[in-house]
């Protein structure tokens, strides 16, 4: 990077150029310390810096060679891009040291998405990352709570236009003869979301019944329940007030409706539904103790719930008791991993595609995990078998 004088006198103003396609026009304070940059050029050694293609200038300047240096040792704390991490830190450091009160930039200068900071090691770095928040997720249930209703928030402010109406791995069968599920033309392109919705809202009866989905998303799941499996009503739940805007205005239907609330006190009335289900929600949850207790409390005695969700093995036989300990007997319990991984599978290329249309470059690597695209955390914790995507269907036993 180098600073030039500008050649002509534009009061209060330096440029500094990189060689390539960055350029910084940084306004001064003032006429006097604009000179002073220009003066001290001979005490600085500019002219060899510039030829060293280094940054110059007094101390702010300096301070970036710093953090450029710390930064390249210590590793970015920031996905940047090494094409950009000089410009974007020396801008920072104008701010820092107060010495400008107006800075002005040309050029690029967005965060670049993990995998362009230099590729694979862009990639581990994002992971590394994310398995750092996730074991802090797992000690501490706010954390995680307070994540999932950011991110979800977020993600619903991202896509206004309704291109993600399921959130969910899917299901793929995995036998080839397999019958193909009829589905709405309308529903075809959420085809592998929907089939995990109908191996789990689908193992209940719900024909003619008030049935409760307890983190309902962006809402297409609720909605092909109530059109494909017959129930009185559907009422969806779930605690991002954007999604379950979203969902009032996106999905209008007779008998279905979206409720703001939360999965661990669930603003319903004892005994107001005959089945509850709940997909890929309750990982995002603080205690599924409160949880399961609301999903009893809510059901009429009898009712069922199927819950779809992943989990470690070991997670699964402390859920299994909590389970029992609440009331419910277990109707049914089984591994699906097989054919959730076919599904996020098959899944890459759209939700990759999703991802580069909906997502600003610097949350790619995140949305890329949430995803499951391969190579992530999330894909390889199902690919080793270290998290099973488990389907069990309950009901509340009658005492
Ligand atoms: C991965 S998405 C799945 C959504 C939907 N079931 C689907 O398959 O498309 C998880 C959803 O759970 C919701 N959620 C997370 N924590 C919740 C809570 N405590 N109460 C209600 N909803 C919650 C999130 O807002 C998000 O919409």
């Amino acid at each position: 990077m180098i600073l030039a004088n500008t050649g002509q006198y534009e009061p209060n103003c330096l440029v500094i150029n990189e060689s390539h396609h960055i350029r910084v026009t940084v306004l001064c304070y003032d006429r006097a310390q604009r000179d002073s940059f220009i003066k001290n050029q001979s005490r600085m050694a500019y002219a060899q810096l510039i030829a060293m293609k280094l940054p110059i200038g007094s101390g702010a300047v300096e301070s970036t060679v710093r953090r450029v240096v710390n930064l390249r040792l210590k590793g970015p704390s920031l996905f940047w891009c090494r094409a950009r991490a000089e410009a974007i830190l020396l801008v920072r450091s104008y701010y820092k040291a107060g010495r400008w009160n107006n800075v002005e930039t040309y050029g690029d200068f967005t965060p670049c998405s993990a995998g362009s900071l230099t590729g694979k090691m862009g990639t581990r770095l994002v992971q590394t990352m994310l398995k750092a928040a996730d074991v802090a997720m797992n000690r501490i249930p706010t954390l995680r709570r307070g994540f999932n209703r950011v991110f979800y928030n977020y993600l619903s402010r991202l896509d206004r236009g309704g291109n993600v109406i399921l959130m969910n791995y899917g299901y793929a069968d995995l036998d080839p003869q397999a019958a193909v599920m009829p589905m709405e033309a309308q529903d075809e392109p959420d085809r592998l979301c929907l089939q995990l919705y109908h191996r789990v809202a689908g193992s209940l009866d719900l024909q003619g019944k008030d049935v409760l989905e307890v983190g309902s998303g962006r809402g297409g799941g609720a909605s092909y329940v109530k059109r494909a499996l017959g129930p009185a009503s559907v009422t969806g739940v779930d605690y991002s007030i954007e999604a379950v805007r979203f969902c009032q205005e996106h999905h209008k239907l007779d008998g279905l409706r979206y409720v703001h609330g939360d999965a661990e006190d669930l603003p319903f009335e004892e005994g107001s539904f005959d089945a509850v289900y709940n997909i890929e929600s309750s990982h995002c949850y603080g205690n599924m103790r409160t949880f399961l207790g609301e999903v009893h409390q809510v059901l009429r005695p009898g009712g069922q719930f199927s819950w779809a969700d992943f989990r470690t093995p070991v997670e699964m036989e402390g859920l299994r008791g909590i389970i029992r300990e609440v009331g419910f007997e277990i109707l049914r319990d089984e591994l699906i991993t097989p054919q959730v991984k076919a599904s996020m599978a098959r899944q890459q290329s759209r939700n990759q595609a999703l991802i580069q249309k909906l997502v600003p470059r610097f949350a790619h690597g995140v949305f890329r995990n949430f995803a499951g695209v391969e190579g992530t955390l999330v894909y390889d914790r199902f690919a080793s078998g270290e998290r099973q995507y488990m389907h069990l269907v309950m009901r509340k036993r009658v005492s």
